[in-house]
């Protein structure tokens, strides 16, 4: 079924997938430049709910095994996580804006820098360094607790329910959606 192949693809197939999914939506983002519509508003939200997916399923997973298996890796591992934090510093005041706010496109605009920087990175030095590091076993089983830890995310409660309700209680403005995306996700504040 679904969810047993989805655990059989290996750590860097799932995150390369998440990174494609978000710049994708970058594109889309970058084609409504400047636009002050709602529209705007919640495909930011959208981009940040995964980036914020990503991180915590990278920070739970991925940068320990960088650490216990890569030459370097507790280096490697803290300089991520420092990066995880400066673009979790840019989406806080990203969602504090509204689209016709002057410092909303800017803002993205940095997010989407430093994003694309993350993503530049891992595919062209971390990954093909930890597909050295570990065996192909160990690289399915990553991918398998990576792909369970993304689907605790709060906006999908169940498979067959849309992404609106409840998942909107969770854009409502004014409340800190990247802290109660982490929250929910890493368990924190249970
Ligand atoms: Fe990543």
């Amino acid at each position: 079924m679904g969810e047993q192949q989805d655990e059989q693809q290996d750590v860097i197939t799932v995150l390369v997938t998440d990174h494609r999914e978000v710049e994708q939506m970058f594109s889309q983002l970058e084609q409504m430049a400047g636009d002050a519509s709602e529209q705007a508003k919640t495909l930011a939200e959208k981009v940040v709910i995964e980036l914020v997916r990503h991180s915590v399923a990278e920070e739970e997973y991925l940068y320990p095994a960088v650490r216990e298996h890569m030459p370097g890796g507790p280096e490697l591992a803290d300089h991520e996580i420092a990066e995880h934090a400066e673009a979790e510093e840019t989406m806080k005041r990203l969602e504090a804006l509204e689209p016709a706010d002057d410092e909303f496109w800017p803002t993205l605009r940095s997010l989407m820098q430093q994003i694309r920087h993350h993503v530049d990175e891992e595919e062209n030095d971390l990954f093909p360094r930890l597909r050295l590091a570990c065996s192909g076993e160990q690289l399915i089983e990553l991918g398998g607790k990576v792909t369970r830890a993304k689907k605790m995310a709060p906006t999908r409660p169940h498979p067959s329910a849309p992404d609106t309700p409840p998942g909107n209680k969770l854009l409502a403005p004014g409340t800190g959606l990247v802290d109660r995306m982490r929250d929910a996700l890493s368990g924190r504040g249970r």
